[in-house]
């Protein structure tokens, strides 16, 4: 089997905003394939030319997988203020406003870019949507005790939730020990993403979306015909 063409674009595009890492910064590690990759291109640049930087991982497996790239961690006791975070997204519109939680990790994945200067977003050309919620709901973290009566809720204003769900068909934990319910919603719904935000996050037991609306990313998104930049 050859190289996988699309894990190629997010390779380029990873390596693009790693190279907007100065010396000494501290970094969120965002969660999932893109973000992967950019910690390879940070361990790279760590053994190539002594990078120094210190990270804090969104995710129990973005933990170990800095771990074994020998990249060093920290927490946000020690740090609450970080110089960027760099992560992956589900959907990126015209606007960068993003999609965030396909792996599970968006309320970690927040914290982190909301304590962050910059907001560094690596993506395949895939992931360039027309407006959110064109390929897949919105998560939503939710707390298992009010799930039932999140979904009520969903429904009323006019969503689709779904129960996201391990292999074995029980729903799955994330590691704040929540779950995570994706919610469709009519294309009219995503014109005013903060607003969405704002009504989504106001129903109790929804502690974080999906809807990465207010960050001004920037936005490295990998083509077949080279990396695109956008936003800020
Ligand atoms: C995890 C995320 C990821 O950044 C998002 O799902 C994209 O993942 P990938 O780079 O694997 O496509 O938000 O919660």
């Amino acid at each position: 089997m050859g190289p996988d063409p699309v894990d190629a674009q997010r390779r380029a595009a990873a390596e693009q905003a790693v190279a907007r890492v100065q010396q000494g910064m501290v970094l969120g590690f965002g969660t999932g394939r893109a973000a992967a990759r950019a910690l390879e291109a940070l361990a790279h640049r760590q053994r190539t030319e002594g990078l120094s930087i210190r990270g804090i991982p969104s995710s129990r497996a973005t933990e170990e997988r800095a771990r074994t790239l020998a990249l060093p961690l920290t927490t946000l006791e020690a740090h609450p203020e970080l110089d960027a975070t760099i992560d992956g997204a589900d959907e990126v519109d015209p606007s960068c406003h993003l999609l965030k939680g396909g792996g599970g990790a968006l309320l970690r994945e927040k914290v982190l870019a909301a304590a962050s200067h910059r907001l560094l977003i690596v993506v395949e050309s895939a992931k360039l949507v027309p407006h959110l919620g064109a390929t897949r709901g919105v998560p939503l973290e939710v707390l298992p005790f009010a799930a039932p009566a999140c979904v009520r809720h969903l429904r009323s204003m006019g969503g689709t939730p779904q129960l996201r769900c391990g292999p074995g068909g029980a729903p799955a934990v994330n590691e704040n020990g929540n779950w995570v319910l994706d919610c469709t919603f009519e294309r009219h719904v995503f014109e005013d993403p903060a607003a969405l935000d704002r009504g989504l996050r106001s129903i109790p037991g929804i502690l974080e979306t999906g809807l990465f609306w207010s960050f001004r990313p920037i936005v490295f998104a990998g083509a077949p015909e080279g990396v695109r930049t956008l936003g800020a």
